[in-house]
């Protein structure tokens, strides 16, 4: 069979105007390759991933051993449903859990789905132990968080682009503002209240880390109003803040903890909710599943993904550079930033309101370096935690002379 043609970028640029659902708007560059913390585009330019797939790809892109765990298990079985048992989901569910301290594991596919699964158990919980009157079961959120784009993700999110034009909403979504004590306890004497859902630190939002104690706060006040504390690890987990989970940076630990992304290491849509048996007990054959949710390749990739973590000290890796990082970013001159934030290797920079953040990113790219705005004026800052010393300086470096450039 001839070999098709390699289009170049503009030719990829028109396909997927003229042909996909216009619900992204990407940067003009088209990958066709990747590796540990570098990607190529279609003219084999080369650029630094300062994204990560949005902490996909913590542990680097096409990892060796998780593709080759991806390649052994998809030459054997690939998906059985939970029609069947297979020989991969059992031993996963008791490693994660083990790793992780918990009862069980609720596998599902999309960061989305595990938000969307863990307020369902939370609902039947509700019901089922805490007795609260039927369909009444409320949830809380927090102002500025993020976790997909389903009509329950969007009908908790206070971001208008994402919220305007997908009602109805789901009922008793509640929403109190971000890192405030006083609103949640507010909320939480409700008696009404399943659960309280919230991200350690708001990642879409633009790196918003809440004040020290907060979680520790947090894990005390839905204890004592018989709450379920769900926290969304999906960005922030698996080493990207320096610590295995951001939830351990206060050495507490929520009652459901879900987890994505890096949970494959940007190979396979994989995710998961962990919780004890009192609260993922109330989850019965035929209550809930996904057809892919738990399935061998799946299963084999994000054991892999997870023992790479493990073996490479990744998060160790975050914690240790992070004051490199900042120590980098802060070379930038106040007149052009307007601040960095930041924890392990998750940051976000504000950029002056005389500078265009979405021009930053072009000019980065142009440099070699590819990194994206999250809100206005934010961009996140977020490369594979396989990154060395000498690799941040080198891509801080290109950060600092792109800011440079808006003198010349
Ligand atoms: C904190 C958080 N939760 C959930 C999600 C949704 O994950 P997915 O896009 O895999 O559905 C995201 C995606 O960015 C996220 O940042």
């Amino acid at each position: 069979m001839a070999q098709q043609r390699q289009l170049s970028s503009k030719e990829i640029f028109a396909l997927e105007d003229q042909y996909g659902c216009r619900n992204y708007a990407p940067l003009p560059v088209a990958l066709s390759r990747g590796e540990g913390i570098f990607v190529w585009d279609v003219e084999n330019k080369k650029y630094f991933d300062f994204l990560s797939a949005y902490s996909a790809v913590n542990q680097g892109h096409c990892h060796p051993r998780i593709v080759k765990a991806l390649k052994e298990q998809a030459d054997k079985l690939t998906l059985v449903s939970r029609a069947f048992y297979s020989d991969q989901l059992g031993n996963y569910e008791k490693f994660m859990t083990e790793l992780f301290g918990y009862d069980r594991l609720l596998p599902m596919n999309t960061g989305v789905e595990g938000g969307e699964s863990a307020c369902k158990i939370a609902r039947k919980w509700g019901y089922d132990v805490k007795k609260i009157p039927k369909d009444q079961a409320k949830i809380i959120f927090a102002e500025g968080n993020f976790w997909g784009r389903t009509l329950s993700a969007v009908s908790s999110s206070s971001d208008p682009t994402c919220y305007n034009g997908f009602g109805p909403y789901m009922p008793c979504f509640e929403l109190i503002p971000y890192n405030n004590i006083p609103a949640l306890e507010k909320a939480l004497q409700d008696p009404n209240v399943a659960a309280f859902m919230v991200e350690p630190i708001q990642g879409e939002a633009g790196v918003i880390i809440p004040d020290d104690g907060y979680l520790r706060k947090v894990r005390e006040l839905c204890t004592k109003y018989n709450v379920l504390w769900i926290a969304d690890e999906v960005q922030t987990g698996l080493g990207r803040t320096g610590k295995l989970l951001a939830v351990q940076h206060e050495g507490v630990k929520p009652d459901m903890l879900i987890l994505g992304k890096a949970l494959s290491g940007g190979v396979l849509p994989v995710s998961a909710v962990l919780a004890n048996n009192n609260v993922m007990n109330v989850i019965t054959p035929g209550t809930h599943g996904s057809t892919y949710g738990g399935n061998p390749l799946a299963c084999a990739v994000a054991t892999e993904a997870i023992k790479v973590l493990l073996d490479e000290k990744l998060a160790e890796n975050a914690s240790k550079l992070c004051s490199v990082f900042r120590e980098e970013l802060e070379k930038i001159p106040k007149s052009k930033l307007v601040t960095i934030r930041g924890r392990g290797l998750m940051f976000a920079i504000d950029v002056h309101d005389s500078i265009n953040a979405y021009d930053v990113c072009h000019r980065l790219k142009a440099a070699g370096l590819l990194a994206k705005t999250t809100h206005g004026q934010t961009i996140r800052l977020a490369p594979p935690l396989v990154i060395t010393e000498e690799q941040l300086r080198e891509g801080a470096r290109i950060i600092q002379k792109v800011f440079e450039s808006y003198d010349k």
